[in-house]
């Protein structure tokens, strides 16, 4: 690194910082960007939304070929996983993405200093080689994009081998023959989802009374449906009170959550998948006197100021919705910001999925919040039963919900259990960017036969003329 003086210094090389660096670069600021890992792209590319995503892939085609191949006439001879390819697979995309990201930065003359940054004063960052060499940064404005961990279960250590988290089970060499899964949220749900289709049992303990409990209410009934004919466990308002391990074997200690009589689960691997938690670790942020919330995410204002002036923070760490594109968007608007621009993000219409089979894609407000907020709506839902792409798949699971104002019609919020609702969610995110109705995209032609004309018709159904059920 031979200059050593810039207008933006971003810490932390994930999707939220990343991209801002991007943008700050494209905008004209001399940037550069501080990451430790020795990789860019952060949890998402190296340990997170990448990875699960292939092992996904690569789990639903095994799946596919060795139980569904026969309905469609398909005869498959002999289909056997082979844990090992799988797992090439997943490092090559990984290791090609995050490449990728170093010929971005190269391309947009974004300076990529590897190491650890730490604040030393407003303006100066301190960075530490992984030889423990250490170097000095100057910077009109600093950039915290040090993004999350895992939240540990008390009590329990994580080995990555027995008791994984997230990075341990996107690396296991052989299927467990059964894996107790803590916390059915999403990391739960996808990872239990990739080794239940090669063969594990799968057990969900979950605290509350449902999974995926950031979802519709109905969302989680039909998944929780879905997921336990695909042969997943379910132990709902259950709470884990101890986990013993002896060699390559655990016992889980469970009880009711609102108390009871205690019981135990035989497990060769325990996933603990209750959350993650802001990671500022070796930071400096209380020498600089950079304010944190009680559960630890850095406070900012609405342009992503921290209190101290010149100190900016993005992603994971700020809290709201933990995810990639979230992050990104945000890298976006105080680039974007910081170049004198205006930029924002609309945190109405963030999109969020869960890549399990079917998907489930949600955008905007769930039929409990706009319920508590005490919003008038109007509910459409249209199922993929009556949808004639998705019978041709064999992919009849799931629907459609929109969720319109009673008054105006502007859509309030999406829900889609289905093929594909990852991708179809898109379409409404737009609409609700652009303010539309149900109308309107109930007015739109869509392509037939698509998964995307189950969008229209649950628009139709919300004004309740729906064509085809
Ligand atoms: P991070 O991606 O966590 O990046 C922060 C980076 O900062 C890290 O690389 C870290 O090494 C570095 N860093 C920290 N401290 C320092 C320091 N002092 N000096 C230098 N570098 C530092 N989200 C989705 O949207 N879709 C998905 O499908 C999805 N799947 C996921 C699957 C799993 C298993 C997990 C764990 C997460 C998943 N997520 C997904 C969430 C997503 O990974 C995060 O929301 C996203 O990575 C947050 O981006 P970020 O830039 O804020 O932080
Ligand atoms: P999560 O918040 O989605 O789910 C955690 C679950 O654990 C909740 O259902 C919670 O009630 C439960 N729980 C908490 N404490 C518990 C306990 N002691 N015992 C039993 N259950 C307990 O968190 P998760 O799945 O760890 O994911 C972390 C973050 O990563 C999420 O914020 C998510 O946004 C992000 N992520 C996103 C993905 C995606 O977008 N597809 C994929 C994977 C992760």
């Amino acid at each position: 690194m031979s200059d050593t003086s810039f207008d933006v210094v971003i810490i932390g090389g994930g999707p939220g910082g990343y991209v801002a660096a991007i943008r700050a670069a494209q905008l004209g600021l001399k940037t550069a960007c501080i990451e430790k890992r020795g990789a860019l792209g952060g949890t998402c590319l190296n340990v997170g939304c990448i990875p699960s995503k292939a092992l996904l892939t690569a789990s639903h085609h095994y799946h596919a070929c060795a139980h569904e191949m026969g309905s469609f006439g398909i005869k498959v001879g002999k289909v056997e996983m082979d844990v090992a390819g799988m797992m090439g697979h997943k490092d090559k995309v990984v290791s090609d993405n995050t490449k990728g990201i170093e010929f971005l930065f190269k391309k947009n003359k974004v300076t990529y200093i590897v190491g650890a940054g730490a604040i030393t004063a407003p303006g100066q960052i301190e960075v530490t080689a992984k030889d423990g060499a250490k170097s000095t940064v100057a910077a009109k404005h600093i950039v915290i994009a040090t993004g999350s961990d895992v939240t540990p279960l008390p009590g329990v250590e994580i080995d990555e081998e027995v008791i994984i988290s997230s990075t341990g089970a996107l690396a296991l060499p052989k299927t467990p023959k059964h894996m107790v899964v803590i916390g059915g949220g999403v990391i739960g749900l996808e990872l239990g989802t990739v080794w239940g289709r090669l063969g594990a049992k799968v057990t969900v303990v979950e605290f509350l009374d449902r999974i995926l409990p950031f979802n519709d209410g109905e969302v989680s009934k039909q998944m929780q449906r879905l997921l336990a004919k695909q042969g997943m466990a379910f132990k709902l308002g259950t709470k884990v009170t101890g986990i013993a391990k002896s060699g390559k074997k655990a016992t889980v200690t469970v009880e009711p959550a609102a108390g009871g009589n205690a019981e135990t689960i035989e497990a060769d691997c325990v996933l603990v998948a209750i959350g993650r938690k802001p990671y500022t670790d070796g930071l400096g942020l209380d020498k600089v006197g950079v304010a944190l919330d009680k559960r630890g995410f850095v406070q900012i204002d609405g342009h992503f100021r921290t209190n101290v002036p010149g100190i900016y923070a993005i992603g994971d760490v700020v809290g709201g919705a933990m995810l990639a594109h979230k992050a990104e968007e945000e890298g976006v608007a105080l680039a974007e910001i910081l170049a004198g621009q205006h930029g924002h993000v609309n945190y109405d219409a963030i999109p969020a999925v869960v890549y399990t089979w079917p998907e489930v894609a949600s955008v905007g407000k769930t039929e409990e919040q706009l319920k508590a907020e005490g919003i008038a709506y109007k509910a459409g839902k249209f199922p993929f039963t009556a949808n004639g792409r998705a019978r041709s798949m064999n992919e009849v699971d799931g629907f459609v919900k929109i969720l319109a104002c009673a008054a105006t019609d502007k859509v309030l919020g999406a829900h889609i259990v289905g093929p594909n609702a990852g991708d179809l969610i898109a379409e409404v995110v737009l609409a609700m960017e652009f303010g539309a109705a149900s109308e309107d995209i109930a007015r739109t032609c869509h392509a037939h036969p698509g998964l995307g004309e189950a969008v229209k018709e649950a628009c139709l159904a919300v004004d309740g003329r729906p064509l085809h059920t």
